[in-house]
């Protein structure tokens, strides 16, 4: 269960969170918690998260490992204060900011290579959902991406399907559309990398996912959990959707 705060909240609101979200969690030992704040908030999140079992996570990291790259952060400056996860291909990278399936391969090896784990999403466009296009679309995103890895790399990784038009608009994708989805995503997988890769890898959902309907998803076999925006910038709505 995956929260990602996008642009949202400063080093005292995160440490804020952290006090009322934690006892809610406590004994929530049946998935792994994952909150993704910004950079600038990851020291303080994960001094907040000491001594419970909620990890935290970096929202991009960079491909190299150290330069002349401004605006970026690489590995071992996430190692250095104890992030252990990091979103990779959010579509809000790939639409605003130029992120294409080649930088995302090659920051999803930069992460495996400093021991973090990438949390790589992919999802389709609604044009293209309403033209019949979504399966090509996740198809192309996966082989020109994260069909680049070894199946040692591969085996390490978490894919996110989010739907941009269920991003933020309160339009979740029905939990049968997002199985579907799921389908098509480890589908791929078992022609890549073979039938154990496809029964093992976490494909997470996003796309407003909200206390009432993380039941429903959840229900799918197909998700095996969720990336969460709006609904985890708040410890009690989070906390009801890691309990759903
Ligand atoms: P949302 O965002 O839950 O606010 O729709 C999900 C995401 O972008 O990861």
């Amino acid at each position: 269960m995956a929260g990602n705060w996008k642009m949202y909240k400063t080093p005292v609101e995160t440490t804020q969170f952290f006090e009322k979200f934690g006892p809610l969690v406590a004994n929530s030992s049946h998935c792994e918690i994952v909150i993704c704040p910004p950079f600038i908030d990851l020291a303080a999140a994960v001094a907040a998260a000491k001594n419970s079992p909620v990890r935290v996570g970096a929202q991009n990291i960079a491909w190299a490992k150290e330069g002349a790259f401004t605006g970026e952060i690489s590995g071992p400056m996430l190692n250095a204060v104890g992030v252990t996860h990091a979103i990779i291909g959010h579509s809000e990278r790939r639409q605003y900011f130029g992120e294409t399936d080649e930088t995302v391969l090659k920051r999803t090896q930069a992460a495996l290579e400093f021991g973090i784990t990438p949390i790589v999403c992919v999802g389709e466009l609604l044009q293209d959902r309403e033209s019949g296009n979504t399966a090509n679309i996740l198809t192309g995103q996966f082989q020109k991406g994260i069909a680049g890895l070894s199946e040692q790399q591969f085996a390490k990784i978490v894919i996110a399907y989010e739907p941009v038009w269920a991003i933020g608009t309160g339009k979740t994708a029905t939990p049968e559309i997002a199985a579907d989805a799921h389908r098509t995503i480890r589908g791929q997988v078992r022609e890549k990398f073979g039938k154990d890769a496809a029964d093992s890898i976490r494909i997470l959902y996003g796309g407003s996912v909200k206390p009432d309907n993380a039941k429903t998803l959840m229900a799918q076999p197909e998700i095996d959990g969720v990336l969460v925006g709006g609904a985890a910038l708040d410890a009690v709505s989070f906390a009801s959707i890691v309990n759903f």
